[in-house]
């Protein structure tokens, strides 16, 4: 292969130019091109292929910073439709005529669902990344414990139900212990429950903070380093009277409580507590909204005003109990050294994969007790399920012990390795050194995109193809509803 493409898909996470470095730094040495296709599937579906060479003369382009959070090739949550096949002939046929033999998709679950109709027409390989830590499997046969179940009200008329494992647990079996992404969503997750605790404890109130991860509890799990008193996971469905007697017993303790949930939690019956009010994103993806309020709600109920009146701590159940989200700040900024330097050997074996003629493979990060992480490839093919569809991964369940409302042994036992060295000496130093730069308030802030836009390049048509024939990007994304107006893909190509 003399040139590849690379495309980053689904949210972003402070890794994936991390895992473009590592790409571009292995096929220089292996001398060969990588085209960074812009915006992920959008690039594919764009008749003119926008795209930038991350190597011309088999060097890196100085935009590629593995520190810095993003990608800088742009990102979305367009999604490949297997049905439609005339479109992906295009696809292929436009990837063809920019001379690229390979692609990697740098992405999740359902990236790797996405690229499946990809890889019939030419080879392609997934690079994991996600916060949420839900692409790859607790033990190799778990595709195979999914169950469907018809439901004329869920996307593509069925729902899946996961039975219970069926697997001895071994941490070392996992397929793709961690994703790049989820260290440094854990790390500012934890460090913010740190900083809630501090009001909390000052002003007598009760803290519920909501962290991210949708189905799956890895994110609230990992949080447990910065120690609320309890953690809810969506993995396992609320015991709301054991949560608030909890809660009483801490407050009458200590004047204060500190609760992290996932936003997926579900109540006794599988609903979603925060998803009362459901949208979808492009994929038809449930985006979900206010766990941590609804939460709130049933406590003010079930707490009431008058227990915080005789505890002369505050008027009101209202006013006592708030609610903070992380939000986007745990999928921002710069990764930590465990996400930076695991990401660029991942997407370096991506391009191995790629050139060692795999195809459908994901690279992934395995664990070992006595060598510790090891990158390698495994087929996507086992990935699904035996409907095709790839899930997302959840939380391991062992990995909680619903009666603390904290990680069990076995949790614990997962999540140090991945954070006892995760965080670097120059994470902190460069902290030190710019955050308070004085150029911070001098100067205005100068966007990766500005400098990546002088880069991007089109396809040219092919020969006796008319611009008409062609379309603009404009033209084309009218057509395609991935949930992007006209004008905002105009603005962003600009
Ligand atoms: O999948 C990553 C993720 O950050 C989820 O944890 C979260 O539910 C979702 O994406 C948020 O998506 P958006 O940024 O599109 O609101």
């Amino acid at each position: 292969m003399r040139r590849i493409g690379i495309l980053t898909a689904g949210g972003d996470t402070p890794a994936m130019n991390a895992t473009i470095h590592g790409a571009v730094v292995r096929a220089n040495q292996l001398k060969v091109e990588v085209f960074g296709l812009i915006k992920g599937f959008n690039s594919l579906f764009n008749p003119r292929v926008p795209h930038v060479h991350l190597n011309p003369l088999y060097q890196e382009i100085p935009e590629i910073d593995p520190t810095k959070g993003g990608t800088m090739i742009g990102s979305s949550r367009d999604f490949v439709d297997p049905e439609k096949k005339a479109e992906l002939d295009l696809i292929a046929s436009r990837l063809e005529r920019l001379g690229i033999e390979g692609l990697i998709c740098v992405g999740g679950d359902g990236t790797l669902n996405g690229l499946q109709p990809l890889a019939e027409r030419l080879p392609t390989v997934l690079a994991p990344k996600t916060i949420d830590n839900d692409l790859g499997l607790n033990y190799p046969n778990e595709p195979d414990e999914w169950a469907r179940v018809k439901d004329p009200e869920a996307k593509g008329g069925f729902h899946y139900v996961h039975r219970a494992s069926q697997a001895v647990f071994d941490l070392e079996y996992m397929v793709n212990y961690v994703t790049p992404g989820y260290a440094t969503a854990v790390f500012v997750s934890a460090g913010g429950v740190e900083r809630i605790r501090t009001t909390a404890e000052s002003h007598r109130r009760i803290a519920i903070i909501e962290v991210m991860g949708r189905h799956s509890g890895y994110i609230a799990l990992g949080s447990a380093y910065g120690r609320p008193d309890a953690i809810l996971v969506p993995e396992h469905p609320l015991d709301l009277e054991h949560l608030v007697d909890r809660v009483k017993q801490l407050y009458d303790l200590q004047k204060n409580v500190v609760i992290v949930c996932g936003e997926g939690i579900v109540d006794n019956q599988g609903r979603e507590l925060g998803a009362e009010t459901k949208t979808t994103d492009p994929a038809g993806n449930i985006a979900l909204s206010g766990a941590a309020e609804a939460l709130r709600h049933k406590f003010i109920h079930m707490i009431g005003d008058r227990y915080f009146q005789l505890y002369r701590r505050g008027n009101s159940a209202r006013e006592a109990i708030f609610t903070r989200k992380v939000g986007h700040t745990q999928r921002g900024g710069r990764p930590i050294l465990f996400d930076r330097f695991y990401a660029a050997q991942l997407g370096a074996k991506a391009v191995e994969l790629l050139l060692e003629g795999h195809n459908n493979s994901v690279a992934t990060l395995q664990y070992d007790s006595k060598k510790g992480f090891y990158v390698d490839g495994y087929d996507a093919n086992r990935f699904r399920d035996r409907w095709g569809y790839i899930h997302a991964r959840h939380m391991y369940p062992a990995f909680y012990d619903p009666n603390l409302m904290k990680p069990s042994r076995i949790g614990i036992d997962y999540l140090l390795p991945i954070f006892s060295d995760a965080i670097g000496e120059d994470d902190m130093e460069y902290m030190r050194r710019t955050l308070f730069s004085q150029g911070n308030l001098a100067q205005p802030y100068h966007s990766i995109n500005t400098d990546v836009n002088k880069r991007i390049r089109y396809l040219e048509p092919a020969v006796g193809q008319t611009d008409a024939e062609v379309g603009t990007p404009t033209d084309h994304l009218a057509q395609h509803s991935h949930g992007l107006t006209a004008q905002a893909s105009i603005q962003d190509k600009r």
